[in-house]
This record gives structure tokens, C-alpha cells and sequence, in this order.
């Protein structure tokens, strides 16, 4: 299967918001369409985003910002692949790619995943994230966002 990777587009918007509506995590987050949109929006204007494509449909999407949403690097905001391409190294990809932009401005990459979320958390631990805080009651009551960071150590260097 030829998965292709390519810029997020305001048009690719429709097809990425049922990927996120109808999963895990957003379905417990009570995610609606309109932050959904919101947040895909905004990333095409104010920070990165890339699809992946597949026979030219959207399969999967990643939103981040390389510097300035979040303190002391960047932040990957959301990274979903539709439920029938999942496990085959898309995810991997994505991730891959928004890092080498992550660390060529800052030595960290953030990002937050739910505490119910115990797939995705495998998922960055294989990636090399680690659980460095936590957001208790954070989207919806009862459960916690997890803040993980991949880094390339301190930003400054030692005396
Ligand atoms: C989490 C998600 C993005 C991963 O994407 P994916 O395309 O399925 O993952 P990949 O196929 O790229 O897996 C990459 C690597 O992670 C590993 N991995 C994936 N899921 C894993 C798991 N549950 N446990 C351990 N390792 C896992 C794979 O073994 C693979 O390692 P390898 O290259 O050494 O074989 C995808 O499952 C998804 O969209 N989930 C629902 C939405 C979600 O939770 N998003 C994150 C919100 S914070």
C-alpha cells in the first residue's frame, strides 16, 4: 500500500474530522465537530499539519507546533490514522516528520495524551516520550491529560 505524505489542506478538513469524531480518545473527550474543525483550522494557519494519504483519500493527520504553543518547545497537538490503517508505521511517519521540524528550533517535543488512553501512551513510549507531568480533571471530569516529552536534553549548555 503507497501511502502518500503531503501538506494539510483547508479542503482535506472535512475528511480528517470524521477520523477524530468517530474515535478514541475524542468520543470520551466529548470533542464536537466545530473544535474539531477549529483546531484543524488553526493548525494549517498558525502552525504545521500533514496528511497521509492513501488511493487519495485521507488515512491519517498530524497538527503541530514547532515552537511557541507550548514552554520550552514544540507541541504535537493531534495525530489521528483511521481505524483500518492503524498499526502498519503511519503513525511512526507522522510522528517522525513533525519532529525533524520540532528539534531543528528547540530541543523538546511535547504533547499531551489522556490517561484512559493507554494505546497511544505505548505508542509515544515506543517513540521515546516520558510521562513528565499531569493534568488532573483536564478536558473532561475524572480523567487526566498526561504531558510526555521526547528531548535532546537541556537547552542550555553545561558551564
Ligand atoms: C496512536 C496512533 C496514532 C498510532 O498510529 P499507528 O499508525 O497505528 O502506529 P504505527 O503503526 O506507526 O506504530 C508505530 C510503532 O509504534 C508501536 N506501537 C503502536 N501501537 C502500540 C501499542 N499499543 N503498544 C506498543 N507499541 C505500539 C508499533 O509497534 C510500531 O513500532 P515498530 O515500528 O517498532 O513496529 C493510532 O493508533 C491512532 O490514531 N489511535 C487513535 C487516536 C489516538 O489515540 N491518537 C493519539 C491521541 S493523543
Amino acid at each position: 500500500m503507497k501511502i502518500v505524505y503531503r501538506k494539510m489542506k483547508k479542503e482535506d478538513v472535512a475528511e480528517c474530522t470524521p477520523i477524530i469524531l468517530t474515535s478514541e480518545p475524542w468520543k470520551t473527550l466529548k470533542f464536537t465537530k466545530k473544535e474539531v474543525r477549529t483546531s484543524l483550522l488553526d493548525g494549517i494557519k498558525n502552525g504545521k499539519a500533514i496528511v497521509a494519504e492513501a488511493d487519495k483519500k485521507v488515512v491519517g493527520f498530524i497538527v503541530f507546533y514547532p515552537k511557541g504553543a507550548f514552554p520550552l518547545g514544540g507541541y504535537i497537538k493531534l495525530l489521528g490514522v483511521h481505524e483500518n490503517f492503524r498499526g502498519v508505521g503511519i503513525g511512526k511517519e507522522l510522528m517522525s516528520r513533525a519532529e525533524k521540524l520540532i528539534f531543528k528550533r528547540s530541543k523538546n517535543s511535547f504533547l499531551l495524551v489522556s490517561s484512559f488512553n493507554k494505546h497511544a501512551q505505548r505508542f509515544y513510549c515506543s517513540l521515546g516520550y516520558k510521562k513528565v507531568g499531569e493534568i488532573p480533571d483536564a478536558i473532561v471530569k475524572g480523567y487526566s491529560e498526561l504531558i510526555m516529552r521526547k528531548t535532546l536534553g537541556p537547552i542550555k549548555k553545561d558551564a
